[in-house]
């Protein structure tokens, strides 16, 4: 479980966040998060299992189905695990951190059918707890190659445009998951990142399986983490995640925090990551946090001038009924009689006189 170190200063910049988010403000203006992007397998939940300290559905295949909005909230004063899950209209409230995996799964099935489906409807997972980060991340379904039995033979493009609507946002930070044991350079979630971010600036780059890579390819892999080979202005972490095995034995969260630290304080290599901030997930939520911060208050001026400009046409529009129906009989029958030729002489204009307005 991470204890992020997290600045008094940075509360504020994620509640007022969060609480536009609630008031469902993000249908007209686009807000600050970060969404989790790989390869299927790459290591996306495990990552996001290690930040947030809760088990979330994982494993080989397809796993994640639709996007999942995890808000991750810091409290305190005698507060125990809470989590509230909710899409389309429902809502459910528990206190049993073991059901997430299931309430996750009934979700999916129910948003994108039983099997292999995918569906862009949001699934919103709220934490409150004492040992989490403030942090909201999105988790996307990842990028598959080959259609497996019972998926559309489109399924890469699917996967991928509905990337694309989360990642292209100016307002998302991409958190680029990438396999150590994988040919980097060529991975497709960079290269997306790349596309719609060509100078790195809101995409960090995760490094994941460190443990699993092959002898002989260190050095290449070091420089990739130390930003010399595809530079990202916020550049690289790399993390080590439990594997099948340690998940199999039961290894808890908190005990893996320990190998991690373990494996690069003994690593010939990698042990120099360390000291530069640029390894394990603790490190990792560190800098997320202050990440989310400085693009939050590089945003705010941007939402304000937004709102304002919002404000000024509903003024506007508000203005032309401002007086509203004069007093007198006489006078205020006139009004409604000028008030509905306007709204249908409107609604013929529209309709292109498809519609036609019987008048009695
Ligand atoms: P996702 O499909 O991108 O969400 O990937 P998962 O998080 O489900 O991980 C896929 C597999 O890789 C799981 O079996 C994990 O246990 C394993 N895994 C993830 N990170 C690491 C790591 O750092 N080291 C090792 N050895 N295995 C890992
Ligand atoms: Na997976
Ligand atoms: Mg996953």
């Amino acid at each position: 479980v991470v204890h992020s170190h997290v600045e008094q200063s940075i509360r504020p910049y994620i509640d007022l966040i969060d609480s536009l988010r609630s008031i469902g403000i993000q249908k007209d203006l686009a807000l600050p998060t970060i969404a989790v992007i790989g390869d299927q397998s790459s290591g996306k939940s495990s990552v996001l299992e290690a930040l947030s300290g809760v088990a979330l559905p994982r494993g080989s295949g397809i796993v994640t189905r639709c996007p999942l909005e995890l808000r991750l909230k810091k409290v305190t004063g005698g507060v125990n695990w809470k989590a509230v899950l909710s899409y389309r209209d429902k809502k459910k409230e528990f206190n049993d951190s073991s059901l997430v995996e299931n309430y996750i799964e009934e979700a999916q099935n129910e948003l994108a059918g039983k099997g292999v489906g995918i569906c862009d409807e949001l699934i919103i997972l709220e934490i409150m707890s004492p040992d989490v980060c403030d942090l909201t991340l999105i988790d996307l379904p990842g990028i598959a190659r080959v259609p497996v039995k019972g998926q559309p033979e489109d399924i890469e493009q699917q996967i991928k445009s509905l990337i694309r609507k989360y990642i292209e946002k100016q307002e998302t930070i991409n958190l680029v998951v990438v396999p150590c044991n994988t040919d980097i350079a060529t991975t497709e979630a960079l290269q997306m990142a790349q596309a719609v971010d060509p100078k790195g600036m809101r995409s960090v780059g995760i490094l994941t399986k460190p443990d699993l890579i092959d002898k002989g390819t260190e050095t290449k892999i070091l420089d990739i983490a130390l930003n010399k080979v595809i530079p990202l202005h916020k550049g690289y972490i790399m993390v080590k995640c439990r594997g099948q095995q340690q998940i199999n034995d039961n290894i808890s969260l908190e005990k893996a925090a320990q190998t991690e630290r373990d494996f690069f304080q003994e690593h010939n290599y990698f042990r120099c990551l360390l000291n530069e901030d640029k390894a394990t997930i603790k490190s990792l939520a560190v800098k997320l946090t202050q990440h989310l911060v400085d693009h939050i208050k590089k945003t705010l001026p941007q939402l304000n001038e937004q709102i304002k400009k919002q404000l000024w046409e509903v003024r506007n529009e508000l203005k032309e009924c401002e007086d509203g129906p004069p007093q007198d009989p006489k006078g205020a029958k006139q009004f409604l009689t000028q008030t509905l030729t306007g709204f249908i002489d409107q609604i013929k204009s529209k309709s292109s006189g498809e519609l036609i307005v019987k008048d009695n």
